[in-house]
């Protein structure tokens, strides 16, 4: 296939080597003539075995460079744009005025000298930007992918073989083959709108900067108490079940429990009330919990539902009667305290258990909750709201048929989601139930599983 890589950067030339490996055809494009100079005169690349490549490539006619778009666009099916986005200094917000710049001379191109071209783009934009270039300006052209690069500087053909994620935003459900083709990728692929796409690859780099910082702040914890840093840490991350895993990853409410919040806070402690070690990251994983709790509140209160609210679960996670630290207690607390009338259902708690475990349940919590904890599902027939607090497949009883027709504010991402979006006004408090597929998928098992129950 004859390709144009657009942008020549790290990652242009980093495509262009693999692309060559795989056999294509390949023409480098940059508006530099500084960067072309550098690399006609084969001057060394800092990525291991890339040198080599393009000079061979170059030698043998196989890879041509250049600075003009239509000598570089003229014959290739496909442009793969790797021009740069840098942050803009005014804002912070990526700069994307290089990538417009492109997309604009490529379509000059277009509209002069051919009828089509598609075009994969691999720098990282903002959500939103394929689907701008798609819609907009290249719409009459051709198929636009927005397919990000992972490869890290330094191991980046290695990484580009082997990378950690692949993920395809792809034009329309099913189109993605065409990418695979010139990539020749054959590992497991997601394929999904442009904006997944594009979040997934800012969510994993704003992760792995979360992890750096996280894992120096504690080696900082662990300096300040004499504790070897680098043996705890290899030991935490050999647990594979749920440190290094998808334990924890998935949307939902705030954390709570008995162990979380104390244990964090006990690290916290340990070095409190020093000026060294500073650990802005730890302690601001509590202000961010914290926060997700009372943006619920003022979701709730955005609602403008009047009458009581209902809680489906309390303890701080489903099949526990546990409610230390439970953040849907902290949740009813606040709505409470704004004047809301709220009742909870949780079969797992029982607040007479107060006298036999002191320790489960605290002593104002027991006093805010007596009266509000119901063991009627037809009272919570008559909210005006319902919270989702607990997934409901975790209760002994149908829960489905109460949720008909109501108000739902699901806080835990109840795996029956598009079941309760099928027959209730659905609202997930991180996420979204489109109503698009949900109808389809759901509406006949959300009826069968109405039928025939009723409450007392
Ligand atoms: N560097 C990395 O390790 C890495 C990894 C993954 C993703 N990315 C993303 O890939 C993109 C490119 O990164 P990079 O490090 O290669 O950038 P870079 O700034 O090193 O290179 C960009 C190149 O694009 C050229 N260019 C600018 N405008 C152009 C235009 N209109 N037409 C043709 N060429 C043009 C520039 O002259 C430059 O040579 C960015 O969005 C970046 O965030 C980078």
């Amino acid at each position: 296939m004859k390709i144009c890589v657009v942008g020549l950067g790290h990652v242009g030339i980093v495509n262009i080597a693999y692309l060559l490996e795989r056999g294509h055809i390949v023409t480098g494009l940059d508006v530099s003539q500084e960067r072309i100079r550098h690399l006609f005169a084969g001057e060394p690349e800092p990525e291991p075995r890339v040198s080599e490549l393009l000079s061979s490539a170059l030698r043998s006619g196989r890879l041509q460079l250049s600075t003009d778009y239509l000598k570089a666009v003229e014959e290739a099916s496909v442009a793969i744009i790797c021009v740069g986005t840098p942050q803009s200094e005014k804002d912070g917000i990526p700069n994307l005025s290089f990538l417009y710049q492109a997309v604009t001379s490529l379509i000059e191109i277009v509209k002069k000298k051919r009828d089509t071209l598609d075009v994969v783009l691999r720098s990282t934009v903002p959500p939103g930007t394929t689907r701008n270039i798609a819609s907009g300006a290249f719409g009459n052209f051709g198929n636009v992918w927005y397919y990000p690069e992972f490869l890290r500087e330094g191991s980046a053909i290695e990484d580009m073989n082997d990378p950690p994620i692949r993920i395809i935003g792809a034009p329309k459900t099913g189109y993605y083959q065409r990418v695979l083709d010139i990539y020749g990728e054959t590992g497991p692929v997601y394929i999904t709108e442009y904006e997944i796409a594009e979040m997934v690859k800012y969510v994993c780099n704003a992760f792995h900067a979360m992890k750096v910082t996280f894992t120096n702040e504690i080696s900082n914890v662990c300096r300040y108490l004499g504790i070897d840093s680098n043996r705890v840490m290899e030991v935490v991350c050999s647990d594979n079940k749920l440190n290094m895993s998808k334990a924890y990853m998935r949307p939902g409410f705030a954390f709570g429990g008995s162990c979380l919040p104390k244990d964090l806070t006990a690290l916290l402690r340990l070095s409190n009330g020093r000026q060294e070690p500073e650990l802005p990251l730890l302690t601001n994983i509590i202000v961010s919990n914290d926060l997700h709790i009372r943006s619920t509140v003022r979701r709730v209160r955005s609602l403008a539902v009047r009458g009581t609210l209902g809680m489906l679960g309390l303890s701080f996670k489903p099949n526990t009667g546990d409610l230390r630290d439970s953040p849907f207690v902290k949740l009813g607390n606040m709505l409470i305290s704004e004047g809301y009338h709220v009742i909870a259902y949780d079969p797992s708690v029982e607040l007479g258990l107060l006298d036999v475990e002191p320790t489960y349940i605290q002593s104002d919590v027991r006093k805010m909750w007596q009266g509000q904890l119901t063991k009627s599902l037809k009272s919570l027939c008559e909210c005006s709201l319902l919270l989702i607090a607990h997934p409901i497949s975790s209760f002994r009883t149908p829960i489905l048929p109460i949720l008909k027709g109501k108000h739902v504010l699901d806080l835990c991402n109840d795996p029956l989601r598009e079941q309760i979006a099928a027959i209730a006004d659905y609202e997930g408090v991180g996420w979204e139930c489109r109503s698009g597929c949900v109808r389809n998928v759901s509406l006949a098992k959300a009826e069968e599983a109405l039928k025939n129950t009723s409450y007392s």
